[in-house]
Parts: C-alpha cells; sequence; structure tokens
C-alpha cells in the first residue's frame, strides 16, 4: 500500500475522536442564529459549503457564503470581526486554527493542520480534546486527509450529524473527493470515502462501475478522450489526435454515429473491451509497464440522478465542472448547481468550463515554450502574468503528468497574483510520496522562511510568496526535498 501522510498514517486511528469532533462541529452549527460559510474555490470545498449551505436550509438556520482562494490575514481578521454568531469554514482553516480569536469558529478540513498548534490550542491546553474544539480534521485524529476523506467528506459528515436524512447529499461529497483527487492513489476511494461511497449507493443515487478511467468518459469523444489522457500516459497517443483516430478505427470501432461524436459511454460493451485492451496492450509494448495497464482500468463514480452523457453524469467531470467555476471567482454558479440548478447556472458553468479548457491548453502551450528548469531536486516554471494564479496549480499537474519534462523531481510553479504577490504551486507524482516526499511540510517551512505562508498535502500543495523572493524559495525547497528523500524528514 502506498506510504501516505507519514505524519499520521503511524498513529492509531482514532475514529471515534473524529467523530466527536464531527458531532462538535455539527451541535455548534445548530445551536446558531446565524453562520457564515466561508469556502474554499475548488471542487471540493464548493462541493463541501453546498452540503453545508443545504443543511443549514433545511435545519432553518439563516446563512450567508463566502467563497475564498486562500486564508490570509485580511481574511482570518475578516472571521475573527464577523457579524453573525458561527463562521463554518469548509475545505479550509486547519493551517491557521490558532489563529482564530473569535468563538464559534468551525472548521470542517482535510488540509495537513498546523505543526505545532496541539500545543498553541485556542484553550492553551495542551491536549488533543481542546486543540479539537470546533475542529473536525481527519489528520488531527491519525486518518489521512489526503487519500481518505476530502473537504466536502467533513462537510457531509457534519450534514449528517446535523440530520440523517442529509445523507442524500453523499453523492456531491464523492463528487469533491474525485476533485481533490482522492481515488488516484489506488484507482478506487477508500478509507471514510468508502463509507460515504457505500451512502451513495445505498441512497440509490450512485454506482461505482470498474471502467475506464480516463477522463472524459461520457462528454468527450473517444479519440479526443485518448488523445489527452495523462493518467496514464499513452505513449504515441497521448498528444497526438491523428494517432488516436487511427487507432479507433483499426480496431472497427466507428468514431461518429450520424452527425455525432461517439463518446466512450455510447460504445457497445464488445467495442469497450476491444479498445481497452488493445490500449492495454499497446502499454505494454511501448514498454510503460504492467502498473501503467493497472491504472487504466479502475472505479469511476456515476450520479444515477444526472442526465446520461452529460458532465454532471459522472463525478470526475462534474469535480471538473465545478473547478471550473471556482477558478474563475464563480463559486456559487457551482454551489447552485450542487443545488440542482439545471438552468441558467448549468449553463453559465458550461460556459466557464469552456473558458477553462482554452486557458488550461493555452498555458500548457506557454509552459512548452518557455520550457521548464531542471535544478537538483526539483523543476520549476514562471508563468508571471500570463498564468492566472488560480489555475497554475492544474497546469503544474498536467505539465508534470504530460510526459514531457521528467517526473523523477517535483515540480514548482510560478505565478503573480492580482494582490502583488507570488502564487506558488507545487506538485509531486506518488512514486515521489512514496520515496518520502511531502510537499505539504516543504511548502509550507520553505514559504515562511521566505515570509510567505503555504500548506496543502503531500502530493499537491501551494503558497503565496512576496515578489522577488523565488530563488530562496526554490532554494529551500532543493534542501528540504533533498532531506525528505534522505529519509530524515524532521530535520
Ligand atoms: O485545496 P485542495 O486540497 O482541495 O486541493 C487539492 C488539489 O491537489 C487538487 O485541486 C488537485 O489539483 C491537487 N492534486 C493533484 N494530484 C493529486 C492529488 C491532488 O494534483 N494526486
Ligand atoms: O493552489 P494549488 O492548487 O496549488 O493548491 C494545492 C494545495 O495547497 C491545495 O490543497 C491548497 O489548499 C493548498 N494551499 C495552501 N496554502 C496556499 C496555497 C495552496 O495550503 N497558500
Ligand atoms: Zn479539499
Amino acid at each position: 500500500m502506498e506510504r501516505v501522510g507519514m505524519h499520521y498514517s503511524e498513529r492509531h486511528q482514532d475514529l471515534k475522536g473524529f467523530e466527536d469532533a464531527v458531532k462538535d462541529v455539527a451541535d455548534t452549527v445548530l445551536s446558531s442564529s446565524h453562520v457564515t460559510i466561508v469556502g474554499h474555490v475548488d471542487a471540493d470545498g464548493i462541493s463541501g459549503a453546498s452540503i453545508a449551505s443545504i443543511a443549514l436550509e433545511r435545519a432553518g438556520i439563516p446563512y450567508d457564503i463566502r467563497f475564498i482562494k486562500k486564508l490570509d490575514d485580511a481574511e482570518i481578521a475578516a472571521i475573527n470581526t464577523r457579524r453573525s454568531d458561527t463562521s463554518w469554514l469548509v475545505d479550509l482553516g486547519s493551517g491557521s486554527y490558532s489563529k482564530f480569536t473569535a468563538d464559534r469558529v468551525c472548521v470542517s478540513d482535510h488540509h495537513l493542520p498546523e505543526k505545532d498548534a496541539k500545543a498553541k490550542g485556542r484553550s492553551g491546553q495542551a491536549d488533543l480534546l481542546s486543540y479539537a474544539e470546533h475542529h473536525a480534521n481527519p489528520h488531527i485524529f491519525g486518518i489521512d486527509g489526503s487519500t481518505e476523506i476530502s473537504g466536502a467528506g467533513v462537510a457531509y459528515l457534519v450534514a449528517k450529524a446535523i440530520d440523517a436524512r442529509n445523507v442524500d447529499m453523499a453523492p456531491i461529497a464523492v463528487v469533491g473527493a474525485v476533485g481533490d483527487f482522492q481515488d488516484s492513489a489506488e484507482c478506487r476511494l477508500k478509507g471514510l470515502n468508502r463509507q460515504v461511497l457505500e451512502d451513495a449507493v445505498e441512497e440509490g443515487k450512485m454506482a461505482a462501475i470498474k471502467d475506464l478511467r480516463v477522463f472524459g468518459r461520457e462528454t468527450r469523444p473517444v479519440a479526443k478522450m485518448l488523445q489527452f489522457s495523462t493518467d496514464p500516459l499513452l505513449p504515441g497517443l497521448t498528444n497526438d489526435a491523428v494517432a488516436c483516430q487511427r487507432f479507433l478505427m483499426d480496431l472497427g470501432v466507428p468514431l461518429t454515429e450520424g452527425e455525432k461524436w461517439r463518446c466512450w459511454v455510447d460504445l457497445t460493451e464488445v467495442e469497450k473491451r476491444s479498445v481497452a485492451s488493445a490500449v492495454c496492450e499497446h502499454l505494454l509494448k511501448s514498454g510503460s509497464g504492467h502498473w501503467a495497464c493497472k491504472r487504466l482500468i479502475g472505479e469511476v463514480y456515476v450520479l444515477k440522478q444526472e442526465r446520461f452523457g452529460t458532465e454532471l453524469h459522472d463525478a470526475k467531470e462534474y469535480s471538473t465542472l465545478l473547478n471550473a467555476c471556482g477558478r474563475y471567482g464563480e463559486g456559487m454558479v457551482g454551489l447552485r448547481i450542487c443545488a440542482g440548478d439545471r438552468g441558467e447556472m448549468l449553463e453559465k458553468g458550461l460556459n466557464l468550463q469552456r473558458n477553462h479548457r482554452g486557458n488550461l491548453a493555452d498555458a500548457v502551450g506557454l509552459v512548452k515554450d518557455l520550457g521548464v528548469e531542471r535544478g537538483r531536486f526539483l523543476q520549476h516554471f514562471h508563468g508571471r502574468t500570463e498564468i492566472l494564479d488560480s489555475i497554475v496549480g492544474i497546469v503544474a499537474g498536467m505539465v508534470l503528468g504530460s510526459g514531457e519534462v521528467p517526473s523523477d523531481v517535483p515540480i514548482v510553479a510560478f505565478a503573480y497574483s492580482e494582490d502583488e504577490k507570488v502564487k506558488v504551486s507545487a506538485r509531486a507524482t506518488r512514486e515521489l510520496v512514496q520515496k518520502g516526499i511531502d510537499l505539504a511540510v516543504a511548502v509550507k517551512a520553505a514559504s515562511e522562511k521566505v515570509g510567505g505562508t503555504g500548506g496543502g498535502h503531500n502530493i499537491a500543495a501551494g503558497a503565496t510568496i512576496s515578489i522577488g523572493r523565488e530563488g530562496a524559495f526554490l532554494e529551500e525547497m532543493e534542501k528540504l526535498i533533498e532531506t525528505q528523500l534522505s529519509g530524515n524528514i524532521n530535520a
């Protein structure tokens, strides 16, 4: 099994403790007269905030919602001086927990908490329970928040503790988990995510099926789906439109049906089997090895109540749609889609997604032109003002997975943000995490060393630093990654 959550996985899992923390958040929220939900702008944060808002709506508790990119000092000050009596932070907050001075700040998050936060708990006591006051984060209880439960998952558990009927929102929590790549390590959801999935399946709202894991099963023409596959990378097919079309035609799989391009879900079972085994054979022949074949097939999650052949029918595609809303400051559009709007908001979301796709393609092209600079234990690029800070992390992940740069060291990406700072995004691979790399720890330490802030997960982390500090940040990162690889993680 993959070695993840290095600092927590060795600890005993305290599920009961986590459950109590979830209940504490639920009770606090339930006894509120007005709640401000503060959600993170990505797919997981939007799914989580929509679950939180529906739970409050059903409980008859007035609320308002804000989506934010990051918890900076201004946001923390806003939370500490807010007007409503309770704040409910979704998919963020754990990294800054000790900075909340107001009462009734509820945090449901899955990011790595502050290292020494236990000692700095609000009540000033060093015990875990006082630290866990209104703070539901799996990491605190020895559960790996990078793979076993997402921000939306934690919000869902809180919602379920508020009212058992909220179990009907389980599929949205699965969308959040998949949006944060929590199914990626084992090609299926695991840990507490499986319980969320079971709720969704039992409700009759979701199916977990074994299928091709390549993105775009429902809405991308099959040849395009293969062309854009990066997990696994299909040598000779990825990035080559003509080769993909020929590959399918050689197998006798028609690309179109009348006027319409056929998507993966339109293929017959026989055609699907034939394409899957041909791709597998192709992978083995191209030397990608058995493990790439294994990543080809896995669990995919279908939202049974959504229309077949649409972005909302497949959890992964759904999450990408939400991401496309959040990353352009339209988190509320995503939230309305989660809440069931299939009219104007869905239309708006789909437009944002088209725009997002174009931006990503442009950004990846730009990085190709710029080149990625290789250091000893890292590689990096700088998007400056050319790549939006809100998507530079996604771009970094795409570049690292593209097969066009080495994947034996993590990638660090920079872009200027609107507030005249530098947004940093770092991405690693599962193999690097297995070797001991924890980007959350490294990015947090390196950014703090240069006067910034950061955090995240072992495989994906981010930070904000001042303009001009990029070189110093990289130097720190080089040292930290070297130390992590040498196995001396506490040095
Ligand atoms: O803020 P949050 O924890 O929700 O973001 C997690 C991010 O990590 C995802 O948006 C995704 O871009 C990135 N990630 C990744 N590869 C993984 C796991 C996560 O790129 N295997
Ligand atoms: O922004 P990006 O996609 O690179 O973020 C990767 C991970 O790092 C996310 O989980 C995000 O919440 C986290 N992050 C953070 N502090 C920042 C920026 C990102 O904890 N300043
Ligand atoms: Zn998340």
